[in-house]
């Protein structure tokens, strides 16, 4: 089994990333799966293509001089769990060190039971990221949707 991570630099694989993104409604709202299609486009694109098949993807941005956000990442449902989010992250690091300080990144802060998010904060701990705070109510998100928002150096 081949895995390969890289930048799609020429934006070959929008629709790719998109379709994983729609595989991941759990997660994303229909609202949020338009808003992915708009980033796979303007913001940074990394792919995950196992044998040929797009099995994840991120975006990132920057957002200030010194930082660069990941904007979003999806892993297929049957693909999560294996290490491929992590691979991606490490590629999004190493591509983004020499113009970055920070890598800063949103989620859903804990709710109310079901939390799908759970798994997802732990995925970012793991990764090295800190909590640095909870905004509640995020400007500009749902209702009843805190942010917590996670930093790495
Ligand atoms: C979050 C996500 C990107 C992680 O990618 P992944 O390939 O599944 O993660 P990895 O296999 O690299 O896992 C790394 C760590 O994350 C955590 N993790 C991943 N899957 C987990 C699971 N099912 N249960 C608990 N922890 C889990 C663990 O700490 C794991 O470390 P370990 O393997 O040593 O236990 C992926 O699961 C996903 O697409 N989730 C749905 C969409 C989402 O939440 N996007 C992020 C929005 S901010």
């Amino acid at each position: 089994m081949s895995l390969k991570i890289y930048e799609d630099l020429k934006k070959t694989h929008t629709e790719q990333a998109s379709a994983v993104a729609s595989q991941l409604p759990t997660y994303f709202t229909k609202e949020a799966i338009l808003d992915i299609a708009k980033a796979t486009k303007k913001d940074n694109l990394f792919i995950a293509e196992e044998n040929g098949i797009v099995v994840g993807f991120a975006t990132t941005k920057h957002t200030h001089l010194s930082t660069a956000e990941i904007t979003w990442i999806g892993i297929l449902p049957n693909k999560q769990g294996h290490g491929i989010g992590s691979k991606l992250i490490k590629t999004i690091e190493d591509k983004t060190k020499k113009v970055r300080q920070l890598l800063v990144v949103k989620t859903l802060a804990p709710v109310k039971p079901p939390d799908p998010y759970i798994k997802t904060r732990a995925f970012w701990e793991k990764q090295g990221f800190k909590l640095v705070d909870i905004i509640d109510p995020y400007p500009g998100w749902d209702a009843d949707n805190p942010c917590a928002l996670y930093v790495k150096p």
